[in-house]
């Protein structure tokens, strides 16, 4: 019968056995897939295995931390962290169109992914053979069954290498559902906030700034966000919302006051959304209670911020984010 144990056993036998006494590499995104199976390679195999987080600035307020620190306090995990901040705020620098961001934002992730790879091949020579993914059952089915190698979100070929070293596949999850991966990672003892974290996109806050992505603008929109899911969790709304998108309308600009001055602050906008699958959505009928704390704390706290606003569009029409 189906138990997190059982699975979490078989699943370690499987790794030893396609492993060996070789290595692997697996990257973290922050995200609850690659936290569980990296937590479960470690398990199999401990300190054969190398995680690689690239910090490229777009996470939100404490998140970088979560996988530096609780992940790595949780499994003790080997973790390489590639601060990339600049090389992405620079790759990024004038551009507004969403398709473009995303681009660059992949293209860099990618350069910056390889070149970890590449100097952990360096240090630890050629036993380094295998990359972790954490694929789920529902990727594999939604792109026609894959074999192991086919279904990757990444790229598993190392640039700069030569051609003969290729990656195998280490996919543990493939035949978990979401739900079914969260409780794998609650029985490998992984942080709450890892393991319950609601969907967030790879190109992170920077498709949620409308306009050029800039230090100080993550750093205002990560105040925002942090502000939004601080009411949220105490509001006790987090199993009831999918999710909440929090995006800087950073080219509009509107008339405010505060004290005995005028403002020309920035509006915040808050999505929160009900779905169960990401494909169609409708906004979350928030107690206006909640908002009213929201919109207060976002106004007093943040600068340059002087308008919170909410989405009411469901999906269709509108998609859950922004860009
Ligand atoms: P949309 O905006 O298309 O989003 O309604 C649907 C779901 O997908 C998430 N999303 C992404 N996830 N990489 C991701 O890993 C991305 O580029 C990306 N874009 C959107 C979004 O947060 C929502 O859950």
């Amino acid at each position: 019968s189906w138990t997190t144990g059982n699975v979490i056993e078989e699943q370690v036998a499987a790794i030893r056995a396609q492993v060996g006494g070789k290595r692997a590499i697996c990257g973290l995104s922050g995200g609850v897939d690659s936290a569980v199976a990296a937590a479960l390679v470690q398990k199999a195999i401990g300190s054969q295995l190398t995680c690689v987080y690239v910090d490229h600035g777009l996470m939100r307020k404490g998140e970088t931390e979560q996988v530096e620190k609780d992940f790595v306090a949780a499994t003790g995990a080997n973790l390489k962290v590639v601060d990339a901040q600049e090389r992405f705020l620079d790759a990024l620098a004038g551009v507004s169109d969403p398709e473009t961001k995303r681009k660059i934002i992949g293209r860099e992730f990618i350069r910056v992914f390889e070149q970890a790879q590449l100097e952990i091949l360096q240090e630890e020579g050629p036993e380094v053979a295998f990359l972790v993914q954490g694929t789920l059952y529902p990727d594999i089915v939604e792109s026609g069954g894959g074999t192991g190698t086919a279904n990757i979100k990444s790229h598993h070929n190392v640039g700069g290498l030569p051609d003969d070293i290729e990656f195998e596949l280490v996919e543990p999850l493939r035949q978990l559902f979401k739900d079914e991966v969260r409780m794998v990672g609650q029985e490998l003892g992984l942080p709450e906030e890892i393991v319950q974290r609601q969907p967030f996109p790879g190109p992170g806050l920077g498709i949620r700034i409308v306009g050029e992505v800039t230090k100080d603008r993550l750093d205002l929109l990560r105040e925002a966000d942090a502000i939004a899911r601080e009411e949220l969790t105490a509001a006790g709304l987090d199993r009831e919302i999918w999710q909440c998108p929090v995006v800087l309308l950073a080219d509009v600009r509107s008339v405010g006051v505060q004290g005995d001055g005028r403002t020309y602050g920035h509006p915040i906008v808050l999505r929160p959304v009900s779905s169960e699958d990401a494909m169609t959505a409708d906004w979350s009928r928030l107690p206006y209670e909640v908002l009213a704390k929201i919109s207060t704390r976002i106004t007093n706290e943040v600068a340059d911020v002087n308008r919170v606003v909410l989405d009411v569009t469901s999906k269709p029409p509108g998609t859950i984010e922004w860009e």
